[in-house]
């Protein structure tokens, strides 16, 4: 299976690019965070799933001096180079070689050439927003970390940040309108459906997307789309902490440092080596 989310979807992945901006722009209730843990870690971060780069600007305003981001879709990935053009903080930094972004799998890090990017002492800060549910589950969550874990300088960190309980699915929905937009003069309708299905490792959840296009000629493009995600269940998570050779040092239920509990919106796991 490719690293790609768009990848085999019989759709235009530009186009998904493009709506998944539209979606995902507008959060920015966890930049301060991710500005004041570069602060506090130190210079050199990776950002696994980075996407079109939406935390990138965070990073560099905590002073992070060694960036760099990995996502598995080229799409996104020139909507990252995109955003760091129209930013003049981030287009020097990766005038100067100190922000990169490079196309791969984060369950492949070892083949990656990071080590270089990164400098010799390894990622003090490196974050997995959003991209836990992506991988299809514990063994592929374990080469993830056991990926991240050489990767890290001495006292780094790993960020494992994803929904909380609160904001977990807890029925199916079926096929209905989630919004309506404009783009570019194109009237766009995007319709989604939802199956979800507990199991021992966590909650599964089909997730499937029909983007109408609406053509000036009153003609409609159709883009279908489908996701797996998986939601891991915190002992599940917790078992590929160990295994991978981690511990959690802290968990927040939210980015303004709430302690976890049942009804948090997020789960924030911050993650040091085991014994480091
Ligand atoms: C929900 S988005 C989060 C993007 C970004 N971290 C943010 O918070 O805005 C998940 C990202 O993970 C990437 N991704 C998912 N699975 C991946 C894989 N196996 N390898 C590389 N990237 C992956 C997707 O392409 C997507 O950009």
């Amino acid at each position: 299976m490719s690293g790609d989310i768009f990848a085999g979807q019989a759709t235009d992945p530009d186009l998904l690019a493009e709506l998944y901006d539209l979606e995902h722009d507008p959060v920015v209730e966890d930049l301060v965070f991710y500005r004041e843990q570069t602060r506090r870690s130190g210079p050199a971060v990776l950002d696994l799933g980075c996407g079109s780069g939406r935390l990138l600007r965070s990073f560099a305003a905590g002073k992070g001096r060694r960036i760099v981001g990995v996502d598995g879709s080229a799409a996104l990935l020139r909507r990252a180079e995109a955003r760091i053009d129209a930013e003049p903080l981030l287009a020097a930094a990766r005038e100067q070689g100190r922000l990169n972004l490079v196309e791969g799998d984060v369950r492949r890090l070892g083949q990656l050439p990071l080590r270089g990017l990164l400098g010799a002492a390894g990622a003090n800060l490196v974050v997995a927003a959003g991209v836990v549910p992506h991988l299809d589950g514990p063994e592929e969550a374990l080469r993830m970390l056991a990926g991240v874990t050489p990767l890290l300088a001495d006292q780094g960190r790993l960020i494992l940040d994803d929904l909380g309980p609160a904001l977990l699915p807890d029925r199916d929905l079926p096929l209905s309108v989630d919004w309506k937009r404009e783009l570019r003069g194109q009237k766009i309708v995007r319709r989604s459906q939802l199956m979800r299905r507990e199991a021992p490792e966590g909650l599964r959840v089909a997730f499937s997307t029909i983007v109408d296009v609406g053509r000036p000629d009153g003609t409609i493009a159709r883009f279908p789309a489908s996701y797996r995600l998986w939601y891991p269940s915190d002992d599940a998570l917790a078992a590929v902490i160990r295994e991978a050779g981690l511990a959690v040092e802290f968990a927040y239920g939210s980015h303004d440092l709430d302690p976890p509990n049942g009804s948090s919106e997020r789960r924030i796991l911050v993650i040091r080596r085991a014994g480091a």
